[in-house]
């Protein structure tokens, strides 16, 4: 998605260690007319499928999940990464790690809000090494149901994400593939 990428070169910023700060217009301050362009761009590639849910993970995933659920007439379910006092009934949860932030977290979603035989388009801000999907692929089978469609605005394709998710069968859009980056400067990878 080219405006994507020129949103990437002109207000992201590669930072140590493979990071990509993109707080200007994705996760802090966030550009609502590009995300909700991604969030067709989404719908339109998988719209073909018989998809009954698009799931994401909070927190930035939520935007672009929003307007891809809206583009798609979906039910847009959240999984969380914190219970809390009010997240009452019966829970799904599975740990997941992120290495990017080097932190564990349960993974949880509320039983009722998944229903087996479901189909799930998961969507998400970043792809890395594919924990984050892979625990959401685990959420999905413990309710019975299955993620089939994974649309990621940023993919880093120098971290192994996609692969593991293709070699799991998985249907993958990347709006933007960073090939490499460092402080000389951003490549795509198509
Ligand atoms: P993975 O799910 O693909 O394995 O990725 P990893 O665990 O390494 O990273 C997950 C968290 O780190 C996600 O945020 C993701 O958005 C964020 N992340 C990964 N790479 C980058 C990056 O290059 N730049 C930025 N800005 N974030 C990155 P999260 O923990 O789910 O938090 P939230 O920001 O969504 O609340």
């Amino acid at each position: 998605m080219q405006k994507l990428k020129e949103a990437i070169l002109s207000r992201g910023k590669a930072l140590d260690g493979g990071v990509l700060l993109v707080d200007a217009f994705l996760n802090h301050q966030v550009d609502v007319q590009l995300l909700r362009e991604a969030g067709e761009r989404f719908a339109a590639h998988f719209s073909a499928k018989p998809f009954s849910r698009v799931v994401t993970i909070e927190s930035s995933g939520i935007v672009p999940a929003a307007f891809t659920a809206l583009a798609m007439g979906l039910p847009l379910v959240i999984f969380k990464k914190q219970t809390s006092r009010i997240l009452t009934g019966e829970l799904l949860q599975t740990r997941v790690r992120s290495f990017t932030k080097g932190i564990d977290y349960q993974l949880t979603v509320k039983r009722d809000f998944i229903a087996p035989g479901d189909c799930l388009l998961f969507i998400d801000d970043f792809l890395a090494s594919g924990e984050a999907a892979f625990g959401a692929i685990e959420l999905a089978r413990m309710a019975g149901a299955s993620v089939d469609g994974v649309g990621i605005v940023i993919e880093k394709s120098f971290q192994p994400g996609r692969a593991r998710l293709e070699q799991a069968g998985l249907d993958v859009l990347s709006l933007a593939r960073i090939r490499s980056m460092s402080a000389q400067g951003i490549e795509f990878a198509d």
